[in-house]
């Protein structure tokens, strides 16, 4: 080991018995076949269909054609040795409108799926909803309306009761961050609105569909599952000028707005003043936060890179991204005030920094708000432009950044973390939503073309540590 505790390279790091290494993937980002076996559309066919919304107009008509190669990927997946496999299901598969009948070949699939981990000794951990909402309901209001929170508690009580002898860990939403903010605020993401009072509306119907879920998962489940929720938390620095209004007004739209009512069972109330100009938040009806504010055995930790904030001074300064695709709207709604500054590299191929002290800040700093929650990370990964050289992929950097980070988790675990697992983004290059095609964030490289897989240096790698539960 080096004696270096500052750039997250030591080796000889050691991860306990019970720590799972997993992968993770997401239903429209893989499985392609969208007419088929009765799927109905959802928002993200929509979106990707509508010319503009996505880079080179890509879609997930056929992605990596996972519906057609389970047994194949699954074979991958044993391959690699992961103990875990973190996948999502499609709601419009299993209720091609999102309400009503049951598409039992959808439920199929998802039984064949957990049936084929089972077999091979991984975990099944599944995530009800990764942003496919069924079209039907975004054309009835979709987050902005509080019933599509009941119709995903009626989908949970299907899938609960199909698979909820088998599933190992239930996943209710993830990142709501996105799917609230980038979907209705800045438009970036299906169904492309942007209206911070519908970005708003849509933060309360996720977490309420979140506690509704949760309600009938533990009904309906007749195993020893556990049960989580999976969100993006966001690590803010300060940038200058009014840095702590500016992190204190981000950290309540990014964090707060979901840790408060599902951990402590209220909205922060300097959320709800900052945002008093936009929403009186009358849609919160009385009993809402008492089923929001659940226990949860795990809090799902996504984790990619920081962000840099301070007040804006309209003299001088534009608002700049804050690493996602620019759109119409913004994410921050009631936040016109805050300045994303650009973060010190080195970046991946989406631009974002590459910054593991952050994810050890993440993980400690949920130890210190929340102290008896175990934590997973639900993700953590990166692009970078792969290219194959005489069938293999040298991914050096993807290696590097997997390290660090790994480095980064251990570090916590070492300061008292409670952390279980670790999930990585992605086990195939897939459809990276806004960005299509562009970005390849797999261990496993998939040629568009052919459908072929080629395990990336880093799969290997990744491979090894598992089987030695060190990295050397
Ligand atoms: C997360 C998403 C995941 C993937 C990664 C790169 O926000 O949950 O589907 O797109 O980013």
């Amino acid at each position: 080991m080096t004696s270096d505790t500052t750039d997250y390279r030591e080796t000889g790091i050691e991860f306990p018995a019970n720590f799972v290494f997993g992968s993770a993937t997401a239903s429209y980002q893989i499985e392609g076949a969208v007419h088929e076996d009765g799927r109905g559309p959802s928002i993200w066919d929509t979106f990707s269909h509508t010319p503009g919304r996505v880079v080179n107009g890509d879609t997930g008509d056929v992605a990596d054609d996972h519906y057609h190669r389970l047994d194949e990927d699954l074979d991958l997946m044993k391959r690699l040795g992961l103990q875990a496999y973190r996948f999502s299901i499609a709601w419009p598969r299993i209720q091609p409108t999102g309400s009503g009948p049951v598409n039992q070949a959808g439920l199929d699939f998802y039984g064949r799926l957990v049936d084929g981990l089972l077999a091979r000794g991984i975990a099944p951990i599944a995530t009800l909803y990764h942003w496919d909402l069924p079209q039907a309901l975004e054309d009835a209001g979709g987050w902005t309306n509080r019933d599509t929170a009941y119709r995903f508690a009626e989908y949970a009580s299907i899938v609960g009761r199909a698979l909820g002898d088998r599933v190992a860990t239930w996943t209710t939403l993830n990142e709501p961050w996105c799917s609230a903010y980038l979907g209705y605020g800045s438009g970036a993401h299906a169904p492309g609105v942007t209206s911070p009072v519908a970005a708003l509306r849509a933060v309360h119907h996720l977490n309420l569909a979140h506690g509704l879920a949760l309600t009938e998962l533990r009904r309906v489940v007749t195993n020893d599952a556990d049960y989580s929720v999976t969100l993006n938390l966001h690590v803010i620095r300060g940038g200058g000028r009014g840095e702590d209004e500016a992190i204190r007004q981000i950290d309540a739209l990014a964090n707060r707005a979901f840790t408060g009512p599902m951990l402590l069972g209220a909205y922060p109330p300097d959320l709800l003043d900052d945002t008093a100009a936009i929403t009186d938040w009358a849609f919160v009806q009385p009993g809402d936060l008492e089923l929001i504010h659940q226990p949860i055995d795990v809090l799902g930790v996504n984790y990619y890179s920081t962000a840099t904030v301070r007040l804006w001074d309209r003299s001088t300064a534009r608002q700049t991204a804050d690493g996602h695709k620019a759109a119409g709207g913004s994410p921050w709604p009631g936040a016109d005030n805050v300045e994303f500054l650009e973060q010190p590299g080195p970046y991946t191929e989406m631009g974002w920094n590459i910054a593991p002290d952050g994810l050890e800040e993440l993980l400690l700093s949920l130890k210190d708000q929340f102290p008896n929650q175990p934590l997973m990370i639900t993700e953590n990964g990166a692009a970078f432009d792969d290219r194959v050289e005489d069938g293999r992929v040298h991914d050096a950097k993807r290696v590097d950044y997997l390290h660090r980070h790994f480095v980064a988790a251990h570090r916590a675990m070492a300061q008292g973390v409670d952390l279980r697992g670790y999930q990585v983004w992605s086990l195939l290059d897939n459809f990276e939503w806004a960005y299509g095609y562009t970005k390849r964030f797999g261990i496993v490289y998939v040629d568009y073309e052919t459908q072929e897989r080629i395990l990336k240096d880093s799969a290997l790698w990744y491979s090894e540590v598992i089987g030695s539960r060190r990295i050397s």
